[in-house]
């Protein structure tokens, strides 16, 4: 198996990290994997706000009742959606939503291969932590935040998990 597929089949949901801190280039990277996911029509329609500030981290969960990982967290990374940012009208205005996800499981991935460990925190469409995070960080009403990535070096060993289900594969027909 190569790096890449081992990446994405290895990778779990880490809650429980050492205080050791992210360096700044495996900030980088994990910015640059989310900036490299794909979007409709390449519309990019993210912005990412970086916290690393616990007296921030640990307000989440107030607000946001699956987050207390992010007490012990070394970073966050909150990634908000731009829905002016969408070409489209009607239904497929809704597409923001497709592309911020692929962009937050690249980040997954990217912090997974650099020995981190990682959990993607839900935030939209749950409106009480959207207006926790915009409150707490000053996000602009035009603005959608959409998903926490709590991040930190890794306490907790976890196995893969193989998920591989044939019973779910339909081929050429339902
Ligand atoms: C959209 C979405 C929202 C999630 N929200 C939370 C959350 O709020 N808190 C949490 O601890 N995990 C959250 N998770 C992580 C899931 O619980 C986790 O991915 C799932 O249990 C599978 O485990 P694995 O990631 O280790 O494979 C979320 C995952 C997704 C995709």
């Amino acid at each position: 198996m190569n790096e890449s597929l081992q990446t994405i089949l290895t990778r779990r949901s880490i809650r429980k990290y050492s205080d050791q801190p992210i360096s700044e280039d495996h900030v980088q990277w994990m910015l640059r994997a989310g900036m490299s996911a794909p979007s409709a029509g390449n519309e990019q329609p993210w912005e990412f706000i970086l916290i690393t500030n616990h007296d921030k981290l640990k307000r989440v969960p107030e607000f946001h009742p699956y987050s207390k990982m992010l007490t012990g967290a070394a970073l966050a990374i909150l990634v908000v959606a731009d829905p002016a940012k969408v070409k489209y009208e009607g239904e497929m205005q809704q597409l923001w939503i497709q592309d911020c996800s692929a962009a937050t499981q690249n980040i997954l991935l990217a912090a997974h291969s650099l020995g981190l460990g990682a959990v993607w925190l839900g935030v939209y469409p749950d409106p009480s932590r959207q207006n926790g995070m915009r409150e707490l960080l000053n996000i602009p009403e035009d603005m959608v935040p959409f998903s926490i990535i709590s991040i930190g070096y890794p306490i907790e060993p976890k196995q893969a998990a193989d998920r591989y289900d044939e019973t779910r594969i339909h081929r050429e027909i339902w």
